[in-house]
């Protein structure tokens, strides 16, 4: 009969939302690991602002979850486990986008696992899939629904709630924080996006290089229109491969029906892996909450306790490329007047924009020119939208909105 094996000591540091469910959750699964893996999981120490000493728990600990967020002293407490031979994990988005390659690397150096698939899509396996599952595709592009908030309050406003209307639904619901400015500027994203592309193509994305917009600006009047035209409106990452770079974005896009993200609605994430060789893969599932994302940290744990992780792979980097093509909605508000429509095709045409589809309405004195676009470079895109503004007969700042059409690789 084989020894009893010692049990895998967890040092845990944050006991919020994510931290506390944790624990609640590694203490009902722990009797079924051990009995799979040999070894029971244990939580050694816990550490918050008003418990537990950071020293004691690195070094009575066989492996160190982060679950505080922010970027110190969670930075610097990663490196000291990660300095110390520890292998960890972290839900914490914020310092992988921005710090994630130092510790990457130190991770590499010391040969220890540092596990995040919490980071990005909640309970999503998106980084398991990409790192083992996919390991020897040629990942063309990703699109993400990855912030549940602004997915929510977008699938509330397309039920005909404005945009304050919805924010405070997601609140009241526990959708949204008190303070909603990372998810509804698109920064909450952005930072996802930077870790999936780094995954996706190997190469270093920090959160400054991740071109983003958000949702606070949208119109109601822009959906309404945007359903007569067959589109759905998300907040979508794009992480893809471009003249030989790359492209990591975040915007308010419109999806035509077929498209896998197009029925993602509620606080849902969803990411779509597109490649030649496995055409697409859309995975999804809820986006965040403390049960949920316990479900993605012990994952993790798991995977480390069973040998099924590895050290970071080395960087790749690529360039990055910030004007790429795309189809795009534009709204124009103008007067009803003899010649506006050949002005606007005018000024459109000597910058290559074609029209794929066109809506007309009078709106009293004026008119509203609602358009979808073929594909075009941004920055032409952006020149003739300057030059229309211009227009006497242009009545508001005419608004864009990027269109995926439904076309996989
Ligand atoms: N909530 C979600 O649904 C979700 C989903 C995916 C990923 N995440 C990520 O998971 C991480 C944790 O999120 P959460 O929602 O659980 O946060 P939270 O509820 O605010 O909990 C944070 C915990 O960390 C502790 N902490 C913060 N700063 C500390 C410091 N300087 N020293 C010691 N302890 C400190 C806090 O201690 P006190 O108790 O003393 O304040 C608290 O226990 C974040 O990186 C977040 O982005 C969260």
């Amino acid at each position: 009969m084989s020894a009893e094996q010692p049990p895998f000591r967890v040092g845990l540091l944050g006991h919020g939302t994510v931290g506390a469910a944790f624990e609640e959750l590694l203490a009902g699964r722990a009797e079924e690991i051990e009995r799979f893996n040999g070894r029971r999981p244990m939580i050694s120490g816990v550490l918050t602002r008003s418990q537990g000493d950071f020293e004691e728990i690195l070094a009575g600990c066989d492996l160190l979850v982060e679950l505080m967020g922010g970027l110190e002293p969670a930075r610097s407490y990663l490196l000291a486990a990660i300095a110390a031979g520890k292998d960890v994990v972290t839900a914490n988005k914020q310092l992988l986008s921005q710090h994630g390659e130092e510790l990457f690397e130190s991770a590499r150096e010391r040969g220890v696992r540092l596990r995040f698939e919490a980071a990005v899509a909640g309970v999503v396996p998106v980084v398991r899939v990409l790192e083992e599952s996919l390991s020897a595709t040629p990942i063309e592009r990703i699109h993400g629904i990855v912030n549940g908030t602004t997915n929510y309050i977008l699938s509330e406003m397309e039920k005909g709630s404005t945009y304050a209307e919805a924010l405070a639904e997601a609140q009241s619901r526990g959708f949204a924080e008190a303070d909603p400015s990372d998810d509804v500027t698109g920064r909450d994203a952005a930072a996802k996006m930077a870790i999936l592309a780094r995954l996706s193509f190997g190469s270093p994305v920090h959160l400054d290089e991740v071109r983003y917009e958000g949702i606070e600006h949208l119109q109601l009047d822009d959906l309404e229109y945007a359903r007569e035209l067959g589109l759905g409106l998300k907040l979508v990452g794009t992480a893809e491969r471009r003249d030989g770079g790359l492209s990591v974005s975040v915007h308010p896009t419109f999806l035509y029906a077929g498209h896998p993200l197009a029925s993602i609605s509620g606080p849902f994430n969803a990411v779509t892996v597109e490649s030649g060789g496995i055409t697409e893969i859309t995975m999804s599932g809820p986006g965040a909450g403390g049960p949920q994302t316990a479900n993605a940290v012990l994952g993790d744990v798991v995977s480390v306790m069973t040998g099924g992780a590895r050290p970071p792979a080395p960087p790749l980097p690529l360039t990055l490329v910030t004007d790429v093509q795309s189809a795009f909605y534009l709204h124009l508000d103008v007067a009803d007047q003899p010649g506006v429509l050949a002005g606007v095709t005018k000024v459109l045409g000597e910058h290559d924009v074609s029209i794929r589809s066109v809506v007309q309405r009078g709106t009293g004195e004026g008119a509203r020119l609602v358009m979808v676009t073929h594909p075009v470079l941004e920055s032409g895109l952006a020149h003739a939208v300057e030059q229309l503004a211009a227009f006497d007969f242009v009545r508001s700042a005419p608004r864009t909105i990027r269109v995926i059409e439904e076309e996989f690789l």
